[in-house]
């Protein structure tokens, strides 16, 4: 049953471009208000951090679509890859905030942070297994890579848990923010797992359901 209006589908279209636009008014925001002086305190650090947090967001969305279809029956499988696309983006884009601004280049320093950091090699590991992931999220790798896709998809579960460690790990007092993120993807990961036997069950609920309203009407 679905609890939502449902979008023509004409619009479907237009809506995933819109999601893109819309995906990318944090990033912009976040960087006219560093160009102008705006962002509080380190300014490139809060930057940096903005666009961490959005790469984080939008990989929670991204594993939220199949909860949200099996639950609620809303289904948004149509945005999955613009928030997965999305997600990378952000995770280039603080990458590169990382890169250029942070460390201005010096490449020993990043070497040794990836090394000797342990948040942010974990950071790193989930950048590299993004990659494969962006580069296969277009039909034609679909089409190419058959079952291969599936499995190669499923590692947006360890980047996403990779993700929300990092941001754990990145502070020094771990607070309610670090909690809600850890927590969501613990859920959604726990979803994954529990998801087989509750279709079981929903699909057998709904067959009792269907043979309860056929009966009743057979005997009106
Ligand atoms: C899926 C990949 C990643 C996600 C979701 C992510 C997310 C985040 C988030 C949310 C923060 C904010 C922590 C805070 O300041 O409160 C953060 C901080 C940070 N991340 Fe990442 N990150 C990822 C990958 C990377 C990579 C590849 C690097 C660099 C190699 C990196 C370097 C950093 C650094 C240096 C900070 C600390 C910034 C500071 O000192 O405030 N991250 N990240």
């Amino acid at each position: 049953m679905t609890i939502l209006p449902t979008l023509p589908k004409r619009l479907h279209g237009a809506s995933v471009w819109m999601l893109y636009a819309l995906g990318f008014i944090p990033a912009v925001f976040a960087f006219y208000l560093g160009a102008t002086g705006q962002l509080p305190g380190n300014a490139i650090k809060e930057f940096e951090h903005l666009l961490g947090l959005w790469a984080l967001r939008f990989l929670v969305a991204t594993l939220a679509i199949t909860p949200i279809r099996d639950l609620f029956g809303v289904n948004w499988l149509r945005y999955r890859r613009a928030l997965g696309l999305l997600a990378f983006y952000y995770v280039l884009m603080h990458f590169l905030a990382y890169m250029v601004l942070d460390q201005m280049l010096r490449f020993p320093a990043i070497i040794a942070d990836i090394a000797r950091r342990p948040f942010i090699t974990i950071g790193m590991t989930a950048f590299v297994l993004i990659i494969p992931l962006a580069l296969t999220s277009n039909n034609w790798s679909i089409r190419r890579l058959g079952q291969r896709w599936n499995k190669l998809h499923k590692l947006v579960y360890v980047i996403a848990a990779a993700g929300a460690l990092h941001f754990a790990m990145a502070v020094k007092v771990v607070g309610p923010e670090q909690m809600l993120y850890i927590t969501l993807v613990a859920m959604l990961l726990l979803w994954r797992v529990v998801r087989t036997r509750f279709l079981r069950w929903k699909r057998s609920r709904t067959g009792f359901t269907r043979s309860i309203a056929a009966t009743e009407k057979a005997a009106a």
